[in-house]
């Protein structure tokens, strides 16, 4: 076939990374194209991930209040039900219109949008297994492989995923009735997420979680603990220190085996369904890497250096798919970086600098070093602390669960963290980020002016106590 291009750049797969990167490339006048095979834009976050579990957190939160929560703020209401596929339809609706928007984006920024499977001829020409059949060749200068991430299967493929009983997140998102009993493997941000949707609208939930502590990677101990007993409140169960051995389909049920983390306990568990939700891994399926050189490490991630290179030179890589944080807000600013490495030859990620939100109620965000991380690397820091009781707004709201913790340099009073549970977390978060963007101390967040009364004078509180003494607290 003639190829079509060539194109200065072509960026494989259509996920956070893929279509920011593309439509970046466009806009600094590169002639672009992104080839993705789902059959719709926004890769695993707008179609499978972020997106549709945030319509199903949000909506089932309200369901919750307004069942549980709504008389002592002085509204009577009777006859709150359920309707679960209303519920999933206002999820697929968002998804609908978020992906859809995208391709509004490509065609006015003129991204070349291609339906179909690549797979590497060489490092400059790529086949594309057309969606609508048939197929087609795509030559290019510069290539950005953002191919993302799957779910990874249970090990030594112990537990069988059928989308139905035994559900990976995509499942999860998907349940069509609500499970009496649902047990939920790895109480990291996936399970305890999807964990919350169900619990909120009425099964008995049960994370089970390998680790001391739930939270997954990167979550600071203090907060992590406040979170479970939180959680728990809530009505969702917990075993820790313990692994999950297997899950079977019995009569109807899932019969599911686990172990002490130690070895010397075994115990049975029951459930109608199972969300298998232990990690994602790097996924590059028929790519056909070999015919381009481009190498993997042990893990599955396509090995790249600081530039994203991978190690063939017209050929970068970034998101899901290498290492790194799996994020969507970390795989969009590698994309529009490694863009900008072609175009100009430079471009920043500071990996210090990325976020983590758990959209549970309360939200958990933070940014930076926990202090695990400080006392491990010998830092010698200050921890400044503010509860949201002692937040007017909060208070107010009768919404006041939580705490915003500051961790900041001794010397230097440098912040150094951010760590937060509580209302609205995920947005105030970006003001830790920022300030960390800028170097701030946390002097500097304590002698600006909050807006009163807000959640985020919490925020400039939790400063406060990390280099003198807050007002209300
Ligand atoms: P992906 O989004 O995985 O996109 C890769 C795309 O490449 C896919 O669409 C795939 O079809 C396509 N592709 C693969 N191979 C080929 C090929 N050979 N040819 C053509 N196309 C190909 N992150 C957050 O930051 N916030 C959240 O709230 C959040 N919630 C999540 C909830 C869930 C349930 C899950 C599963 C994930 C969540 N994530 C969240 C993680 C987030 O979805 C990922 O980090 C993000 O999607 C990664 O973006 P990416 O572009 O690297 O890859
Ligand atoms: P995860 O890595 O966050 O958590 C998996 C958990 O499962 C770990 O705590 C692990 O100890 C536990 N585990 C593993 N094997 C086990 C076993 N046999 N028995 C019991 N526990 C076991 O992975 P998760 O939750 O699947 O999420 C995948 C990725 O998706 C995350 O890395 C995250 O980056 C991304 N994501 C992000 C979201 C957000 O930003 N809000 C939301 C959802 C997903």
């Amino acid at each position: 076939a003639t190829p079509s291009g060539p194109y200065d750049a072509v960026i494989i797969g259509g996920g956070p990374g893929g279509y920011v990167a593309a439509i970046k490339a466009a806009q600094l006048g590169l002639k672009t194209a992104c080839i993705e095979k789902r059959g719709s834009l926004g890769g695993t976050c707008l179609n499978v991930g972020c997106i549709p579990s945030k319509a199903m957190l949000n909506n089932s939160h309200i369901y919750h209040q307004t069942k549980h929560d709504i008389q002592k703020r002085g509204i009577d209401v009777s006859g709150v039900s359920l309707n679960l596929p209303q519920m999933l339809k206002a999820k697929d609706q968002s998804v609908t219109g978020l992906t859809k928007g995208i391709e509004t984006l490509f065609k006015q920024n003129k991204v070349d949008y291609i339906k179909g499977a690549a797979s590497f001829i060489s490092p400059t020409r790529i086949s594309v297994q057309l969606l609508e059949g048939g197929e087609t060749e795509v030559e290019a200068k510069n290539v950005i492989i953002a191919t993302g991430s799957e779910v990874a299967p249970f090990p030594g493929g112990a537990i069988e995923i059928d989308e139905q009983q035994i559900v990976s997140s995509t499942g999860a998102l998907e349940l069509q009735e609500v499970p009496k009993k649902m047990v939920v493997i790895g109480g990291g941000i996936i399970g305890l997420e999807m964990g919350s949707v169900w619990s909120r609208l009425g099964a008995e939930v049960t994370v089970v979680e390998f680790l001391g502590a739930i939270g997954g990677a990167g979550i600071d101990e203090e907060v992590a603990k406040q979170f479970q007993k939180t959680l728990a409140k809530q009505g969702l169960k917990f075993k820790l220190n313990t692994k999950v051995l297997s899950a079977d389909k019995q009569d109807g049920k899932v019969i599911i085996k686990t172990q002490s983390a130690k070895g010397d306990k075994e115990e049975t568990l029951d459930a109608d369904v199972v969300l298998v939700a232990v990690g994602r891994r790097p996924y590059t399926e028929g790519l056909n890497l070999d015919a381009a050189g481009i190498e993997k490490d042990n893990k599955g991630r396509i090995v790249i250096d600081d530039q994203f290179n991978t190690s063939v030179k017209n050929i970068k890589c970034i998101g899901d798919v290498t290492f790194g944080p799996m994020l969507a807000h970390k795989a969009e600013e590698e994309g529009i970086a490694a863009v900008e490495y072609i175009h100009s030859g430079h471009g920043h990620v500071n990996y210090n600098g990325i976020p983590s939100v758990v959209y549970t109620h309360p939200e958990v965000a933070w940014v930076g070093k926990t202090e695990q991380e400080l006392k491990a690397a010998g830092v010698k820091y200050n921890v400044g602390k503010f509860p949201f009781a002692a937040n007017s707004r909060a208070k107010t709201n009768l919404d006041s669960e939580g705490f915003v913790k500051f961790l900041s340099e001794a010397e230097t009073d440098k912040i150094l963290g951010v760590h937060i549970i509580g209302p609205n977390a995920g947005e105030m978060i970006s003001e830790g980020v920022l300030a960390m963007e800028y170097g701030a101390s946390s002097e500097d967040i304590a002698r600006t002016t909050h807006a009163h009364p807000t959640l985020s004078e919490a925020f400039k509180e939790a400063a406060m106590a990390a280099y003198g003494k807050p007002i209300h607290f």
